[in-house]
């Protein structure tokens, strides 16, 4: 005689749904297990990482790139840290990077090479905060965990019409989405950030092919497209400067380092003036230059935002005869995509060089 079914919590009915539309709809990515397999915390604390503030698609390049060239926690534990931000230059938010790499000595030396096996545990290494500890924790281990970033957010407020302002709401959000986490904690960590990706998307979602559409408070109100609320942001304030990029014969372009504190610390730059509320005269951005030459200013301007700012800086342009003396190093151009130079930085040289055709030439190639 079959045994008398309990009736199930709606919860688990729904964490049910998910699971069997995640079997059917998963991605692959680079650093997923395939179906059934748990995945190495090496990697999945790696992508993590470099998820946070990034999208899959900038990131896979450079998860591919890191694996292949330190393929555990110990390889990258003797890297030297030069060498990591370098291979990560480009993906933005440098303080992950060193970061990762405070984090892999640790584990390497004080952990016997094996990360901590709880969210609580992993919380305890730089550049793990509660979101990432839980998805490692989930992802790694099935631990219970929700892992709530900003699409799991949308569509936990979307499921339950949470008309609550973010980031007011992320308690409640966490809550309940903490309440659906079901024994596959890995899977359905995964799944919630497929469906916002594919399904649950900010704009016009397909609520037809969701596996929750019956569920949904918000598609039943037909409030999807305006959940989650968000306060509004304030404006980020402009700032203004000059940059000065000097080629020399061979074509080596000279760049300095920044302080180690602050802002992209210790990354490469070309030399750079004040950044002000405005663009210095070229008067004054020639006072800011690192060395008297005849700097031409370039057209245009280059625009980069950070979190807590826009920038916009105008470029000077000097094709020197002979090297000054000056602090700094001159990288040749070829070397410029080796070194740890951040993207805005690399739009300032690219801009300073251009004069019309392609970019980081090699000095042979190079117009003169
Ligand atoms: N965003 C953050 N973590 C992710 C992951 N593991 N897979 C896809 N997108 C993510």
């Amino acid at each position: 005689m079959p045994r008398a079914s309990r009736p199930k919590k709606p919860e688990t009915d729904l964490a049910t749904r998910l699971l069997d539309w995640y079997d059917r709809h998963r991605r692959v990515l680079p650093w997923r297990a395939p179906a059934g397999k748990r995945a190495d915390p090496y990697r999945v604390w790696l992508s993590e990482i470099m998820l946070q503030q990034t999208t899959v698609q900038a990131v896979a390049g450079y998860y591919r790139k890191f694996l292949e060239r330190w393929p555990n926690v110990k390889a990258l534990a003797a890297a030297p840290e030069e060498d990591v931000l370098a291979a990560w230059a480009g993906l933005g938010y440098y303080a992950r990077a060193r970061n990762l790499h405070a984090a892999a000595r640790i584990v390497a030396k004080d952990m016997g090479g094996k990360f901590p096996g709880t969210a609580e545990g992993l919380r305890a290494l730089p550049g793990i905060g509660g979101y990432t500890a839980g998805a490692i924790a989930a992802i790694a281990y099935d631990e219970r965990q929700a892992a709530m970033d900003a699409n799991a957010e949308r569509v936990i407020a979307r499921l339950y019409a949470v008309e609550t302002p973010l980031p007011k709401a992320k308690t409640e959000l966490h809550g309940l989405g903490m309440a659906l986490v079901p024994a596959r904690a890995g899977d359905f960590v995964q799944a919630l950030m497929d469906l916002g990706s594919a399904i649950c998307t900010p704009k016009r979602p397909y609520c037809g092919n969701c596996p929750w559409t019956e569920e949904c408070a918000a598609r039943r109100r037909g409030i999807q497209e305006n959940l989650p609320v968000k306060a509004p942001k304030s404006a980020r304030p402009l700032k203004r400067g000059a940059a000065f990029v000097a080629q020399d014969r061979n074509g080596a372009v000279l760049l300095v380092k920044r302080p180690d504190k602050g802002l992209l610390a210790s990354m490469l730059e070309p030399p750079l003036g004040e950044w002000t509320a405005d663009f210095p005269s070229k008067q004054a951005a020639l006072k800011q230059a690192p060395f008297p030459a005849d700097w031409k200013r370039r057209a245009g301007l280059v625009r980069h935002g950070f979190t807590h700012f826009e920038l916009e800086i105008e470029v000077y342009f000097a094709d020197l005869a002979s090297r000054p003396k000056t602090n700094g190093q001159w990288v040749a151009s070829a070397k410029l995509r080796e070194v740890a130079l951040p993207t805005v930085m690399r739009k300032i040289v690219e801009h300073g060089l251009d004069e019309g055709g392609p970019l980081f030439q090699t000095s042979s190639a190079r117009k003169r």
